[in-house]
């Protein structure tokens, strides 16, 4: 595998959020009290974009109808029109001063 970077750990801070696309899906990287998240950005329901949502009780709310989505684990904690799939997550890793991941 091999390691991709995103953004240099010197960039990051809480309320960090930027988009990066990975094999032709979109995903949010995101900072949260030290945190770091690497989640599908594309709600699961509507495909309404993560990145402007908020986090609330280590979910990310969709800023369109408020579905929550695990921070961790990216699994739809709470619907209202019916279930749905969880948001797709990636592990992030850390090298040479850069937060990325490994393809
Ligand atoms: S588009 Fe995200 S909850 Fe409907």
């Amino acid at each position: 595998m091999n390691f991709v970077p995103l953004v240099p750990l010197s960039h990051l801070h809480d309320g960090f959020r930027q988009v990066f696309t990975l094999d032709g899906v979109d995903y949010l990287l995101l900072q949260h009290e030290g945190r770091r998240y690497l989640l599908e950005n594309d709600c699961p329901h509507a495909a309404y974009p993560m990145a402007q949502g908020k986090v609330v009780d280590g979910a990310l709310r969709c800023p369109m109808h408020g579905y929550l989505f695990s921070l961790d684990t990216g699994a739809c904690t709470y619907y209202t029109e019916g279930p749905c799939r969880g948001l797709q997550r990636l592990d992030l890793v850390e090298q040479g001063g850069q937060v990325g991941v490994l393809r």
